[in-house]
C-alpha cells in the first residue's frame, strides 16, 4: 500500500517540478508540500516504526530515499534560478546606446560676458576689473557726485554695516564707473579697455530690473579722443555682439562725469528700425549712458586737467544678453532654474 503511494508522490512531485518554471515562491509551496510535517510522505515515515519487520526493510529505504530525491532535486533547482539570476544581474548588453552625461556649462551671463570681452580684445582693447566694494570716493565723489548732491539719487544704494580700517563709509558699487578712477590712477593715457562686472542697486525688481546685475564700462583716453571715436568703436563693437549691421543713436542727456553726457541707442534688432512691439515702435532700443569724459574725472585721478580727452560708456550685459537671446525677465538670469538655465 504505501509502497504505492510512494510511487505516487514522485510521480506527482515530478509533475508539480514542471509547473514552478524558476518561480522561487512556487517552488517552496512544493517543498511545504512534499517535505513539511504535514505531508504525505512524513506521515508514511513516522508510520514506519509501526509496520511488520519485512514491510519496515522495503518501505523504510524507499522512503528513505524518496525524501531525500525530493530534497536534492528542490535545492540544485534552487541554486541553478538563483545562479541564473545573478549571470542576468552582471549581464551588459554591449549593443545598448551610452548613456549621455549631463555636462555643466557657462550661464548665458558669463557666456555672453565672454563675448563682449572677446570683441573688445580684436579690438585691441584691455580687459580690467574693478572691486564691488567700495568706498563714496570711488563711487561718487571722484566721479563728481559730491555729498548731498540730488544727483546722488540716480542711484540707490546698499550701504555697508561696517567701516573700513580708515573709518570710511563703505557701499556695494552701484556701477562699475568707479573702476574708471581705479583704471587711471595706475595708467598713464593713451589706453583703451573694458571692466566687466558686477553692481548693485538697492531697488524693487522686475522684468527689467535687479538689485544685483552686470555692466561693462568702456573707458577711451588719449590726446585727441572724440565723439567721433566713440561712435565708431560703439557700432563696430554692437554690429559684432549682434552679427547685423547696427544702427546707432545717440541723444543728449545728464552724468555727472561726463560733459557732453549721452543716452546711447541702437536700431531694433528685431524690426531693424521699422518699429515693433520690441521697440515701443520706435525703432530704437535704449543700451545706457554715455559721454565724454568730465576733466573734473581726470583730475580725481591725478591726471593734468585739459591734458586729455576721452569717452566712457556703462551698459548692461544682461541687457545685451536679453535682446541677443530673447530673454523676456532679468530675474531669469539669477533665479537658478534649470530649465532656463539649460537652453542656452
Ligand atoms: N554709470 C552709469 C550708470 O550706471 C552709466 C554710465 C553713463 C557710465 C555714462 C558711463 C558714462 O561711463 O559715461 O548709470
Amino acid at each position: 500500500m504505501s509502497k504505492k503511494i510512494l510511487e505516487k508522490i514522485k510521480i506527482d512531485f515530478e509533475n508539480s517540478l514542471q509547473t514552478v518554471g524558476t518561480d522561487l515562491g512556487k517552488l517552496e509551496v512544493l517543498r511545504v508540500k512534499f517535505l513539511s510535517r504535514k505531508s504525505e510522505l512524513n506521515k508514511i515515515l513516522k508510520g514506519i516504526k509501526n509496520l511488520s519487520p519485512e514491510e519496515k526493510k522495503e518501505i523504510g529505504p524507499l522512503a528513505n530515499q524518496t525524501r531525500k530525491n525530493i530534497e536534492s532535486r528542490l535545492t540544485d533547482l534552487i541554486e541553478e534560478i538563483q545562479q541564473k539570476k545573478d549571470l542576468d544581474k552582471d549581464w551588459i548588453d554591449v549593443t545598448a546606446p551610452g548613456k549621455k552625461e549631463r555636462i555643466g556649462h557657462l550661464n548665458l551671463l558669463s557666456k555672453t560676458q565672454r563675448e563682449i570681452e572677446k570683441i573688445f580684445t580684436s579690438m585691441s582693447f584691455e580687459i580690467a576689473d574693478g572691486p564691488e566694494i567700495e568706498n563714496e570716493w570711488y563711487n561718487f565723489d571722484a566721479l563728481n557726485i559730491p555729498k548731498n548732491h540730488p544727483a546722488r539719487d540716480l542711484w540707490d544704494t546698499f550701504w555697508m554695516k561696517n567701516k573700513n580700517q580708515k573709518g570710511e563709509k563703505l557701499l556695494l558699487r552701484t556701477h562699475t564707473s568707479n573702476s574708471q578712477i581705479h583704471y587711471m590712477e595706475n595708467n598713464k593715457p593713451p589706453f583703451q579697455v573694458v571692466v566687466p562686472g558686477r553692481a548693485y542697486r538697492y531697488e524693487a525688481t522686475d522684468a527689467n530690473h535687479e538689485h544685483s546685475f552686470c555692466q561693462f564700462e568702456a573707458l577711451v583716453v588719449g590726446d585727441d579722443v572724440s565723439v567721433a571715436n566713440f561712435k565708431s568703436i560703439a557700432q563696430e563693437f554692437f554690429s559684432a555682439f549682434f552679427q547685423d549691421e547696427i544702427k546707432i543713436r545717440l541723444r543728449p542727456s545728464y552724468f555727472p562725469f561726463t560733459e557732453p553726457s549721452f543716452e546711447f541707442d541702437i536700431s531694433c534688432k528685431v524690426c531693424r528700425g521699422k518699429g515693433c512691439s520690441t521697440c515701443s515702435n520706435t525703432g530704437w532700443l535704449e543700451m545706457g549712458g554715455c559721454g565724454m569724459v568730465n576733466q573734473r574725472v581726470f583730475e580725481s585721478a591725478g591726471y593734468e586737467k585739459d591734458k586729455y580727452q576721452g569717452f566712457a560708456w556703462g551698459f548692461g550685459i544682461e541687457r545685451l544678453a536679453m535682446m541677443k537671446y530673447q530673454v523676456n525677465d532679468i530675474r531669469h538670469f539669477r533665479s537658478g532654474d534649470l530649465r532656463f538655465v539649460q537652453q542656452f
